[in-house]
């Protein structure tokens, strides 16, 4: 579905997962910097709505591109879009996402399975569709959204740190393929940022301390900043980068129990929570 088609000579910015929360702040801030938009994610009311705004607000024009990223054929329109659409999209990012908690031998199979269809399978060929384009160009970007969850095992919410391990490592890995193409890559790795995915995830905010907590805006502020600078990794906030080094080094059985302890929560409206 298109609003109104972007028009010549603006960059393009595709964002997945526009409708809510680190995306839409993505969307937001890159109007606000001269891009024009494709957003993407299910939801196609906020999607419409949040290209009304960037219009009002910034003067952008935004494509509407609703797409339930964990279905093939839909996937593959977005896909398309990156390859062969117009005008061509020069920066991709890939932030679509979400979390289940509980002990993984509980958790319904099939949700573990959509949420590595969304994490990690959608991301790949997202990126290797945008990558087909513009490393013959010579010129874009990619900002994949994984999370300081990735730094470590994570007992609790096993399927989404690993799915998170996973963008990180990949997003590094391709940067440094594509060295000296004149494309950039980077992974953005938050905290725990206000938005709707503890709520999506049934976990309760209000058990995670005050001071943890990052705004999308400063998330993305911090992601523009790092991209900018040609970074390879972001860790918005001195807290969350302090936790990330800390992981990084720690030794394996000592950041498995820790994560355990920390992510050891109770889902919203359980007794007790
Ligand atoms: N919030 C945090 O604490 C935190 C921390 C670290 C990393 N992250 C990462 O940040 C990214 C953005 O999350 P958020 O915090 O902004 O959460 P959010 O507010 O729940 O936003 C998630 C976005 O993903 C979209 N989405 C979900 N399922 C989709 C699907 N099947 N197909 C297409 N789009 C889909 C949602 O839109 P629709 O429902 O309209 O499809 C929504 O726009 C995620 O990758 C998440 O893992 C978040």
């Amino acid at each position: 579905m298109t609003d109104t088609a972007p028009g010549p000579g603006r960059p393009v910015a595709l964002v997945t997962g526009a409708s809510s929360g680190i995306g839409r702040s993505f969307a937001l801030a890159l109007a606000d910097r001269g891009h024009d938009l494709v957003l993407v994610a299910r939801d196609v009311a906020r999607l419409e709505a949040l290209a009304k705004e960037v219009a009002d607000a910034y003067g952008a024009t935004a494509e509407v591109l609703p797409a339930d990223l964990t279905e093939p054929g839909e996937l593959a329109r977005v896909a398309d879009r990156l390859c062969r659409g117009r005008p061509e999209v020069t920066l991709l990012v890939n932030n679509a996402g979400f979390g289940t908690y509980g002990r993984f031998a509980d958790l319904p199979v099939d949700a573990e399975e959509r949420e590595i269809r969304l994490n990690v399978v959608a991301l790949v060929r997202l990126t290797h569709a945008a990558l087909t384009r513009m490393v013959p160009a010579g010129r874009g970007g990619i900002i994949n959204v994984g999370s300081i969850a990735g730094r470590q095992p994570t007992p609790g919410n096993a399927t989404y740190g690993a799915t998170k391990a996973f963008v990180s490592s990949f997003t590094q890995a391709v940067r440094e393929e594509l060295r000296g193409s004149g494309v950039r890559c980077m992974v953005l790795e938050p905290g725990f940022t206000r938005t709707e995915f503890q709520d999506r995830a049934g976990i309760d905010p209000g058990t995670v301390p005050g001071f943890l907590w990052q705004e999308p805006e400063q998330v993305v502020q911090a992601a523009l900043r790092a991209f900018d600078r040609g970074r390879a990794v972001c860790v918005p906030g001195p807290l969350n980068a302090a936790t990330a080094a800390l992981a990084s080094v720690a030794p394996g059985a000592v950041t498995r129990r820790v994560a355990a302890a920390l992510l050891r929560r109770r889902p919203a409206g359980e007794p007790g929570a």
